[in-house]
């Protein structure tokens, strides 16, 4: 599937990346090689949950972005090697200043940062004076540090109800979790840029009727940058499916729901990288893609030889104009300050 956002193309990509076809031997060793370089380098290994199953399982911490966030900014490592998207890396950069923050691939871009640039925040902002700006982390440096306040899926709604009900909030950049905020907080002062990510648009109604449709019984985890979470909530207000076992999560969030849920089966609508954490956190629940397509192709641009290259070569190093992280810092530190810890695994 093709999907077009300002000037750039955005294709969905495979379920599993680029994985080489080693035997199990060249995977220890290559395990072995990663963990000696990242100790010779002084360098912590952070990925996120939509990486390949590979580099989740050589990673010394695995989470959602929130939790990244704080892992980066509590390291005591000289170096980060983030595996993610460049928004993510640009991230620890603005937290850690003084760190080298290393990505596999610097071209790992992402839909949803490419959604809004810095010069359309401003003129945003003037037609709202005064107005409070929520920048969601998938964003670039420059849109930061226009911003007030960060948040990401986990925190979002806190975030939100930490500013004053009567001041008008601009939520950017991602409609569908725009929207979950307005429904949760019930305030009708905030308006919301409408972007998305072309991976979680791609989760649509129709996936998740189809899928609620074969499989009557199952929970329902969604992330609220999906297409399909307002007919995720319409369903369960309609009785199509209980409420109870329908749960609008971030990936931080599914993976605490994982550990506690007794569901025999669950559908995830969300990127299928999530199923990794899901079926190691549980092994007695079947975890079932809502869209099997679902694959961001700028997570799975992390390979397992890029990632060795990272750490033998130092690249591609993250740098963002110290200006300007400056201005982002503040509002990536209040981001990282609300909302409760989620488990990043290990
Ligand atoms: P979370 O891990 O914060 O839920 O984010 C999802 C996402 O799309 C990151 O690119
Ligand atoms: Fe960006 Fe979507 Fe990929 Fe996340 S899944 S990195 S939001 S394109």
């Amino acid at each position: 599937m093709t999907t077009t956002l300002g000037t750039t193309e955005h294709v969905l990509g495979t379920t599993h990346g680029e994985e080489p076809d080693w035997t199990p031997g060249q995977w220890d060793a290559w395990r072995d090689e990663v963990h000696a370089l990242a100790r010779a380098r002084d360098a912590v290994i952070l990925a996120h949950n939509y990486q390949p199953a590979a580099i989740q399982d050589v990673a010394h911490h695995v989470g959602d972005s929130l939790a990244l966030s704080r892992a980066a900014a509590a390291a005591t490592e000289s170096t980060i090697v983030f595996a993610g998207v460049h928004f993510m890396a640009e991230t620890a950069k603005i937290l850690s200043p003084d760190k080298t923050v290393l990505i596999p691939d610097a071209a790992a871009g992402c839909s949803l940062a490419d959604a809004i640039t810095a010069e359309a925040l401003r003129a945003w902002k003037a037609e709202h004076p005064g107005a409070l700006v929520v920048a969601y982390v998938n964003t670039t440096a420059e849109v930061k540090a226009e911003s007030d306040i960060c948040c990401t899926s986990s925190n979002a709604v806190e975030v939100v109800e930490s500013l004053p009900v009567d001041i008008e909030v601009l939520f950017l950049p991602d409609q569908f979790l725009g929207a979950h905020v307005q429904r949760v907080t019930g305030r009708d002062n905030i308006r919301v840029w409408l972007g998305e990510c072309h991976v979680h648009a791609a989760i649509s109604p129709t996936h998740l009727r189809d899928s609620v449709a074969a499989d009557p019984d199952a929970e329902l985890f969604v992330h609220p940058e999906c297409g399909c979470s307002t007919s995720a909530l319409w369903m369960a207000s309609t009785g199509q499916v209980p409420a109870e076992r329908t749960h609008i999560l971030s990936t931080g969030g599914m993976l605490d729901e994982a550990r506690r849920t007794t569901a025999e089966r669950v559908l995830v609508a969300t990127e299928v990288g999530m199923l990794h954490q899901l079926r190691q956190a549980n092994t007695r629940t079947v975890f079932e893609a809502v869209n099997p397509r679902a694959a961001c192709p700028y997570m799975k641009m992390s390979t397992p030889s890029k990632l060795l290259r990272s750490l033998r070569e130092g690249v591609d190093e993250v740098h963002v104009d110290p200006a300007i992280a400056a201005r982002a810092r503040r509002a990536v530190e209040r981001m990282v300050a609300i909302g409760t810890p989620s488990a990043a695994g290990e």
